[in-house]
């Protein structure tokens, strides 16, 4: 028996203490351009080795919100603490914690990786051994020791980009912002950058990672804030966010045997909504499937059905987007 999310399986996490201090909290941020509000009060707090995903179509203001937060760009109101130092009254203490891989490419083009490493190193404050352990370390983080000594405009889209993630990542910050690090990326890269993402994390590094790709927030983040027109629509877990929309999950039982007892044996579960018997087996309407499938299973198991498979489908951030803001999230 396999079990299944098709295209939108949600990641299983290890619980994780919330008892800490934020390592980044954020209340009320303001940026206007003439008659645009481009962020309008978004607040939001990402806990240590939290992944927060910052979701929104083009124009939603996420880079805005992104250069505020890595102090780059003024506020016009609100307020940005990094490892609990405000940003607006120690800039240089509260930048040091965290690590900015901007939307745009910044590396210089005619030198080697192994060289743009050493020189944004160097303007991070790092020096001899420790420039030299960091650089090895992250060129083995991001994969790129092979083309190391290639001038880095020779390479693809993908590894020009796992390139710029090495440079934030060099003085080890406390918390990582990756601004779309996977648009114009090749699969093989995007796949290399999530997996070095979920590394991170792994290691206890909290990142703020913003995407218009739902399946990214999904995959990744641990907590995710929907973002659109400079506002926060919505933040929490996905699972928290997709039951906004109210949608119960779709449970498919494949197999034979006794479908007809089956059927009856799962309908009284207090979780199951709905249940109908097809060619393939029974379609379950659940709410909470993931935490009521193993109950599901044994009564349908017990009841005399013969399984092959089991697949959940679950409501997704789409439906969430939409549902939030009656407009679809991809252009
Ligand atoms: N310097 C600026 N001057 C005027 N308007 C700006 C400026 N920077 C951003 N904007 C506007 O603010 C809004 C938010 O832009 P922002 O770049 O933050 O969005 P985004 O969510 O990062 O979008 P994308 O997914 O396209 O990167 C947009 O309407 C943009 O045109
Ligand atoms: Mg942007």
């Amino acid at each position: 028996m396999t079990t299944s999310s098709p295209g939108t399986a949600a990641p299983v996490r290890p619980d994780q203490t919330r008892t800490s201090a934020p390592v980044l909290q954020v209340d009320g941020l303001v940026r206007v351009y003439g008659d645009l509000r481009a962020v309008d009060g978004v607040s939001l707090r990402v806990d240590p080795g939290e992944t927060f995903g910052l979701l929104g179509p083009n124009g939603a203001g996420k880079t805005t919100t992104i250069l505020m937060i890595a102090g780059l760009l003024r506020p016009d109101a609100g307020s940005v603490h990094v490892a609990g130092t405000d940003m607006a009254a120690d800039p240089i203490r509260a930048k040091g914690h965290l690590g900015l891989v901007p939307q745009e490419l910044a590396i210089y083009p005619e030198l080697s990786a192994r060289d743009n490493l050493r020189f944004f190193g160097r303007l991070q404050g790092l020096r001899g051994t420790r420039l030299k352990t960091r650089v090895e370390e992250v060129l083995e983080l991001v994969g790129l020791e092979d083309r190391s000594r290639k001038p880095s405009k020779t390479f693809s889209g993908g590894m020009k980009r796992r390139l710029n993630i090495g440079i934030g990542l060099l003085h080890e910050p406390t918390l990582l912002i990756l601004d779309e690090p996977t648009v114009g990326v090749d699969p093989q890269s995007r796949h290399a950058i999530l997996e070095s993402v979920a590394t991170l994390t792994e290691a206890g590094m909290a990142v703020l990672y913003t995407t218009h790709y739902m399946e990214e927030a999904e995959r990744l983040c641990d907590r995710i804030a929907v973002m659109d027109e400079g506002r926060v629509q919505a933040q929490g877990t996905r699972d928290e966010l997709v039951e906004l929309v109210g949608d119960a999950d779709v449970v498919v039982l494949a197999g034979g045997g006794a479908l007809e007892v089956a059927e009856a044996a799962v309908e009284v579960l207090p979780a199951v909504q709905r249940v109908t018997r097809d060619a393939e087996g029974l379609r379950l309407t659940v709410r909470g499937a993931p935490t009521a499938i193993a109950g599901i299973v044994t009564a349908a198991t017990d009841a005399g059905m013969s399984l092959h498979d089991v697949q959940i489908t679950r409501p997704d951030l789409e439906s969430v987007f939409l549902h939030l803001t009656g407009r679809a999230l991809r252009d």
